[in-house]
Order: structure tokens, then C-alpha cells, then sequence
């Protein structure tokens, strides 16, 4: 058994992410985190909403509230939502909790005191038309770098660029769209990235087993141009975590709060201090799994996030642990692995969040369940390259997979037990050559399956799954109890049982996929035993001769030709 941290990239506060957001981050982190209890060991698992920032100090004056009144409302509607879709957060926490906003200042003056924060005296973007500092994402222009021509003040999206907006060409704000900008001078702190780039590098140096993805990003920013740059970590706004250092003021930077990007990732900390501290535990419980120092030695730490949020997670996030560290006993944990996705295209272009296009978390659960999302999303992952939602390849594969596979195996085997053995696992016959070769492919795909899951590889873990679901049906559609039964109803109580133990098997294979049909499945079969199969032949005599089951309902009703053309025109156009 080991201890496993797993953390999702934090959904910003002012909307609801699109299913694009969810295959990148917060669904595949379920899925191994969900895989990871069913093998034993101790996980925890967080995430939280990201509520700093403009951009929800503007969604708030957009629906009329103060701003920490609509972060509350919509963290719980994030957090319901959450539940819909199963993610199995042991805790689902808020950057604006009183333990980030004690902890971001905590590591701001640990930095401070260990020389990696300087005092600048910036230049920004003052628009006089919004009588006011521009923040960076309201400030577009073209990128320095690629030429996009709407690369924002923070970052460009078609090459994901970190920029500062004074680096943007033919700036103009997104608010009124002026571009009579100003800059102007004010005080603020940066963190000296540069000054660890070489501890970075070796770091990420040393990663080999990571994801090309998430180190070519990493190394881009390393080596690209000037290297890694110092990054300014304080922003004049009112909505964020006050700059202190530590608990004392820092003089010069009053009515300035920390860069959310800076407080976000270390709310994954403070959110299991959240955790601990509602469970009236000491700081010995959230410690334990962040300080070295405090016994987090043995515990391995998992991010999940898409391509855009790598550099803040290779390069950003690691200087402020690193930086911390530094000639100090505190150990502070960094990631032992970075696991990011490419982009999920929609529908011929792609899934925008600020337009409005595509499929959102809430939709996707008013028109079916979340399983069928699960599986659709997680069985095509943008792994190792972007990966596109079309509505006609949802309709087949859900169809195919979930119900002409699964599903149907599971309805024709109970149903002609029901028929003519009753309903309980019947006694009878012994497994002979042809189920002591399911076993042999079984054990095969299944050791498989646990390779690709360990791996976090989402799609061939999938494809493994899916093999074993087919195995199931070939073996029941060339054994043909029903034919058996004529001639020798003895063989034929075996072959009917070792499928209804498959059942039992795939429930549990299943769930970090699809829990809920797994929960189905496990209470059809009138079983609470969720033991990972390890022994596949021992697993398949589980059910003994005469335990009881039911017949279940429909796992999964096919998607129809209406369903998927109403979807399709429901979902063409944008959300308002
Ligand atoms: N809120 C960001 C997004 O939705 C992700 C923040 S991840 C964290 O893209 F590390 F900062 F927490
Ligand atoms: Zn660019």
C-alpha cells in the first residue's frame, strides 16, 4: 500500500468548464485516483475552485453581487456538478479560504527571506477609458512570438507563451476595446525564476519517464530565447490574497494583493489543510502529505492538467517550493509526476469557453447520465495528440461499447439464468477448456489493463477494458449456454456461471470508468465484494452456487438517430 497525492488543475470560479476542461484534468485525475483506492492504497485527492483574479471580480459585477458572495454561490454550483459527474475529490476546496490566504503569505515571506523575491518598480497598462490598471487578460495584442494576433496580456494560446502585455504588439483593451493605453509606474514583487532555472532544469532533466508533452513545454520555457524569466507575482487589485510577508506588512505593497497564479497552486496545500482542519485533525494531517520534513517522504504526488497550464506547473509553481526549500528544514513536496492532455476539439473547431461553444459540465448532464460522458471522454483522451468530439462518433461508440457490449452481455446472461436456472448462481459442472482459456486471456488483458492504468494511460487503458468486455461476449456467444443446456444442463450451470461472476469482475475493472453502472452491476449481483482480481480464477468463482442476484434494468439505452440530431442542433450554435 502506498500514499498517493493526486491533484487536478483548479477550475476557475467564474464559469462552468466545457467537457474539453474535464477529459484534461479533473476526469482522467478521477480515474486514477479511483483506480489507486481500488488497488489498496491511501489516496487524497483535491481540488478546488480558482476564485482570484479579475476575471471573477467581473462575472461578479456582471450578475450584480459582491464578489465573494458569487464565488461562494458558484463554487457550490462547481461543486454539484463535480458530484454529477462522480470526480471523487476528497476535497473540493477554495482559493479564497482563510488557510490559502495564510499560506500563500507564508511562502511569500519564506521566498523573501530566502532571497528569490525582488522589489520592482514596474511599468503597466493603465487604460484611462477604463479608468483603471489594465489586468493582463484584458489586455490583448499580437504575440511577439508567433504573430496570433489575439495572444492575451498573460499568456498566447496558439503558442503558449508566458508574456508580460507590455510585450504585446498593437495592444487595446478588451473591456472597451481602447487602445490609448498608458503605462504607468508601480511598485511590485517578482519572483527570481532565473535564480533556480538551473535547479529546473536538472529537475525536469531528470524526469524521463514524463510525458513528452509535459517536458517539451517545460524545456521551450527553460531554453527558448532569454530562458526562464522572473515573474511578477503581485497585481494591483482588490479581490486576491493581501501581499504580506508572512504575517507581517510588507511595506510598499499595501492594497496590493498576490497574482492569482501565484496563490492557485498552492491552494492544492491549503485545501488539504481545508480538509484536515474540518475533520478537527492538527497539522500533523495535511503536513503528513505535503512536508517531507513531516513524513511525506513516502508519498508519491500526481498532477493532471491540460497543455496550457504546464508552465506554471513545471517551471512556476516548482520555484516557489524549490525557492522555499532552500537553506531551510523545510521540505516542502514537489511533483513526482506531471501528467497534461492535449486539446478536445469540438465538433469540427473548437470548444471556447468564452464564446460559448461546444458542450458544458451542467449540459452534458441534463441530456444523459455521466457515465456516458465518462467513457466517451476518458476512451478518447487527447493523449498524444488533440482529439475531436463529434456527436455521430458519441452516438457509435457509446452504442457499440456501453450498450451492444456491456450491457448486452449482462442483460442476456441474467435474463436466461432468471429463465432457466432462477435467480441464483447455479450449482453444476465444472470450468472446463474453454473457460480455462477465458481465464488465461482474461489474466493476460487484465495485467494489462493494471499496466496502463499505473501508467495513466488513459486510452489503451480503455482499449484494454474495452478487450476484456469483448473477451466476455465472445466467450458466451461461442459457448452458448442456451444451446448447451439442451443436451447437458450441467456444463451449461458452468459456463452461466462463471459469466455471472464476469459481471461481478467487470463492476469492479469498471468503476473508475463508470462507477455508477459498476454500483448497478454490484448491487444486481447482490455483492459488496469490490476485491481486485489478482488471482482471475479465484475471482471467478466469487459468486458461489446459490447466491442470489436480480436481473438489472437497462444499463445503458442505446443513443437514437433523434437524440443525436437533437443534440447535434441543440448544441451548434453558442451558449449565452
Ligand atoms: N484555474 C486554472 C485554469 O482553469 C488552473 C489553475 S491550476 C493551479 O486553467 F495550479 F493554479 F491551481
Ligand atoms: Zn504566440
Amino acid at each position: 500500500m502506498s500514499r498517493i497525492l493526486i491533484t487536478s488543475a483548479i477550475p476557475y470560479i467564474n464559469g462552468i468548464k466545457h467537457l474539453g476542461n474535464l477529459v484534461g484534468s479533473q476526469l482522467p485525475a478521477d480515474l486514477f485516483a479511483r483506480y489507486m483506492r481500488a488497488r489498496g492504497n491511501e489516496v487524497m485527492f483535491i481540488c478546488a475552485t480558482d476564485e482570484h483574479g479579475t476575471p471573477a471580480e467581473l462575472a461578479a459585477a456582471k450578475a450584480g453581487k459582491p464578489v465573494d458572495e458569487f464565488c461562494a454561490e458558484m463554487h457550490k454550483v462547481q461543486a454539484d456538478i463535480a458530484q454529477g459527474f462522480r470526480l471523487s475529490f476528497d476535497h473540493f476546496g477554495r482559493s479564497s479560504s482563510p488557510q490559502n490566504q495564510k499560506l500563500t503569505q507564508y511562502f511569500a515571506g519564506k521566498l523573501a527571506e530566502n532571497g528569490f523575491i525582488k522589489e520592482v518598480v514596474e511599468e503597466q497598462v493603465y487604460s484611462p477609458t477604463d479608468g483603471r490598471f489594465l489586468p493582463d487578460r484584458y489586455i490583448e495584442g499580437t504575440c511577439p512570438n508567433c504573430g496570433y494576433d489575439s495572444a492575451r496580456g498573460d499568456q498566447c494560446d496558439n503558442c503558449t507563451k508566458q508574456l508580460n502585455p507590455t510585450d504585446l504588439i498593437n495592444p487595446y483593451s478588451t473591456e472597451s476595446g481602447a487602445t490609448d493605453l498608458e503605462v504607468r509606474e508601480t511598485k511590485h514583487l517578482h519572483l527570481r525564476q532565473s535564480a533556480l532555472k538551473d535547479e529546473l532544469d536538472a529537475w525536469i532533466n531528470s524526469k524521463t519517464d514524463w510525458p513528452v508533452l509535459t517536458t517539451s513545454i517545460a524545456k521551450k520555457w527553460l531554453h527558448d530565447g532569454d530562458g526562464l524569466q522572473d515573474r511578477g507575482i503581485t497585481r494591483d487589485l482588490k479581490w486576491g490574497v493581501p501581499v504580506k510577508k508572512g504575517t507581517e506588512d510588507w511595506p510598499g505593497m499595501e492594497g496590493k494583493v498576490f497574482y492569482v497564479w501565484f496563490d492557485a497552486p498552492i491552494e492544492y496545500i491549503a485545501a488539504t489543510k481545508e480538509l484536515t482542519d474540518a475533520r478537527g485533525e492538527d497539522d500533523t494531517a495535511w503536513q503528513s502529505w505535503w512536508r517531507e520534513d513531516k513524513g511525506a517522504k513516502d508519498v508519491t504526488y500526481y498532477q493532471f492538467m491540460g497543455k496550457d497550464n504546464v508552465p506554471f506547473h513545471t517551471l512556476s509553481f516548482p520555484a516557489t517550493i524549490k525557492g522555499a526549500n532552500q537553506n531551510s528544514d523545510e521540505k516542502w513536496k514537489l511533483v513526482d509526476y506531471i501528467k497534461s492532455f492535449n486539446y478536445l476539439n469540438y465538433d469540427g473547431g473548437q470548444f471556447s469557453t468564452s464564446r460559448g461553444r461546444g458542450v458544458f459540465m451542467d449540459q452534458a448532464l441534463e441530456i444523459l447520465p455521466s457515465d456516458y460522458w465518462r467513457w466517451w471522454l476518458l476512451s478518447h483522451a487527447p493523449e498524444s495528440s488533440d482529439s475531436e468530439f463529434t456527436w455521430e462518433n458519441f452516438q457509435a461508440d457509446v452504442n457499440k461499447d456501453l450498450a451492444d457490449v456491456l450491457g448486452n452481455f449482462v442483460s442476456r446472461i441474467t435474463k436466461f439464468c432468471r429463465s432457466k436456472f432462477g435467480e441464483e448462481v447455479p450449482a453444476g459442472g465444472i470450468y472446463g477448456e474453454a473457460e480455462q482459456s477465458l481465464i488465461a486471456e482474461l489474466t493476460k488483458r487484465i495485467r494489462a489493463y493494471e499496466t496502463h492504468m499505473q501508467a495513466m494511460e488513459v486510452r489503451k487503458s480503455a482499449s484494454e477494458l474495452r478487450a476484456i468486455w469483448v473477451a466476455g461476449n465472445e466467450y458466451l456467444q461461442s459457448a452458448a449456454p442456451w444451446s448447451t443446456f439442451k443436451t447437458d444442463p450441467e456444463a451449461a450451470a458452468a459456463q452461466v456461471r462463471i459469466a455471472l461472476n464476469l459481471i461481478r469482475l467487470y463492476a469492479v475493472l469498471s468503476a473508475p470508468f463508470i462507477p455508477d453502472a459498476s454500483s448497478s452491476l454490484m448491487e444486481a449481483m447482490k455483492t459488496g465484494d469490490t476485491s481486485w482480481p489478482d488471482d482471475v480464477e479465484a475471482a471467478l468463482n466469487a459468486l458461489p452456487a446459490g447466491h442470489a442476484f436480480s436481473v438489472p434494468e437497462v444499463l445503458f439505452a442505446k443513443i437514437s438517430d433523434e437524440n443525436r440530431e437533437e443534440w447535434q442542433e441543440r448544441f451548434a450554435g453558442v451558449r449565452d
